[in-house]
């Protein structure tokens, strides 16, 4: 038999302690299926005395994680501490720089370093992987690298955010404010310990970003990610919607067209028939399309101690195997700098204005839509109790999003609108 793989893990908390679980559970399930042994030599947390419900005998213990990510007994570092910079950074580069193979769940980190590793990587000789980073358990990373390895692919949708789809679920079944369905995620402890990394769309972007990179060959640009939160949605947004047969879900989508990359993150509208639109709870899903195989669609758990121990084994199981992928499917020095798109793919778009409820006031809107060559499908005005405004809702035509940009300031400026206006993307799985 081959010697072991001998792992480092720092970080020892909801995933890091997930994994010794699964280590310590399936020791000969892991031998049989990569002829070696797959063995723990050190860990490293910030506290050594905290219990952490897992048996850590005979693991050497490490304050510092760059030391250990450096240990001769360590053939493999396991980042899973997070954070996109600090000891997370400081150790991955430790490990790659001594050669080693680095496992990290770390979408932050990678967003925001991933090309700079993975030159590294390549450059000491070692692999760097990342499945648990993108969509938790769902293993998106290696269909991309992999499974769908011979098409082009044309795009990738998906919800990515399970805190997101948690708190959007909510206030459509139980009629929650935002601020009510946040704070029952808050209270079952889904949000990040900065929640804006949440509900602000930037954990979701940072992912998004990952898998466009694989997707289409080009390096990370999480900077250029269009990216909203679902702080502005509104129970009445839901209702509308889901009368005019959409769900509100943080949608990512990512393609590359002859405009250039077009990346983003924000809450969109999607037919509540479409997988998307029937996807509840913290529940991911990601969508795949490629020429030849068509659209494909993955489901699961996106987060959580098993699911996302689970896509780190994936990688604990490829190194194993001695099965070697890129970081991001090719050679880092050859995914090409990614060029946004200078304009987006056009949409139908959903929008929401509060309007002076007087004669001529829809008729100076819908001037404003028709200078903007913006056509209407639908028109709504809701009920009201106050006399003075009514919510109007309206369903554009398909509309050049620059032609949108153009007709939103025009209708912020009139003076039959109050505040500023919400405009949602339909999106067409
Ligand atoms: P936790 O906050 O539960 O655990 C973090 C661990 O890192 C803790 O054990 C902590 O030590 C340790 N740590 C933090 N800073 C240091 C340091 N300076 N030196 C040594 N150890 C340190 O995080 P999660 O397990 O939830 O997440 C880990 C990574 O996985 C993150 O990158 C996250 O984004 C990613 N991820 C998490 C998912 C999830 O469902 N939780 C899903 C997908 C990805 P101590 O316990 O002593 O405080
Ligand atoms: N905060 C993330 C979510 C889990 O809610 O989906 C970690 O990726």
């Amino acid at each position: 038999m081959s010697e072991p793989l001998r792992l480092g893990i720092a970080g020892l908390g909801t995933v890091g302690v997930g994994v010794v679980k699964i280590i310590r559970q399936k020791t000969a399930l892991l031998t049989a299926r990569t002829g070696r042994d797959v063995t723990i030599s050190a860990v490293c947390a910030r506290s050594r005395s905290k219990d952490r419900g897992v048996a850590l005998t005979g693991y050497a213990w490490e304050d510092d994680p760059v030391r250990l990510a450096t240990r001769d007994d360590v053939d493999v570092f396991v980042e899973l501490m997070g954070g996109e910079d600090g000891p997370a950074k400081a150790a991955t580069e430790a490990a790659l720089n001594a050669g080693k193979d680095v496992i990290t769940a770390n979408k932050a980190l990678l967003a925001h370093h991933g090309q700079a590793l993975a030159e590294l990587a390549e450059a000491n000789g070692a692999a760097l992987r990342f499945e648990a980073a993108v969509a938790g358990g769902i293993p998106v990373v290696k269909a991309l690298t992999e499974g769908l390895a011979g098409n082009d692919v044309t795009r990738v949708m998906g919800v990515m955010n399970g805190t997101c789809n948690y708190i959007l679920t909510r206030m459509e079944d139980a009629g929650l404010t935002y601020d009510e369905a946040f704070a029952e995620a808050d209270g079952l402890g889904y949000l990040e310990a900065d929640p804006n990394l949440d509900v602000g769309g930037i954990d979701a972007g940072h992912k998004l970003a990952l898998l466009a990179s694989i997707a289409f060959g080009t390096q990370v640009a999480f900077d250029a990610v269009d990216l909203q939160g679902i702080g502005s949605v509104t129970i009445e947004d839901i209702r509308t919607a889901a009368d005019l047969g959409y769900k509100i879900k943080l949608l990512g989508v990512c393609q590359l067209t002859g405009r250039g990359l077009e990346q983003r993150m924000t809450p969109c509208l999607v037919p509540a028939i479409s997988p998307l639109g029937q996807l509840t709870g913290g529940t991911n899903m990601v969508v795949l399309e490629g020429d030849h195989v068509g659209q494909i669609v993955l489901r699961g758990a996106g987060a959580g101690e098993g699911p996302t121990a689970s896509a780190v084994m994936s990688d604990v199981i490829d190194l194993a195997r001695g099965t070697r992928v890129s970081t991001f499917g090719v050679p880092a020095a050859s995914l090409v700098p990614a060029k946004p798109a200078k304009s987006v793919t056009p949409a139908a778009y959903y929008l929401r204005l509060q309007l002076l409820d007087k004669p001529g006031a829809l008729a100076k809107v819908a001037q404003v839509l028709g200078e903007a060559a913006i056509s209407i499908d639908r028109m709504r005005q809701t009920a009201h109790d106050d006399a003075a405004t009514a919510p109007v809702l309206i369903v554009t035509h398909r509309a050049a999003p620059a032609d949108l940009e153009q007709a939103l300031t025009g209708i912020a400026q009139l003076d039959v609108v109050e505040g500023t206006p919400v405009a949602l993307r339909i999106e067409q799985p």
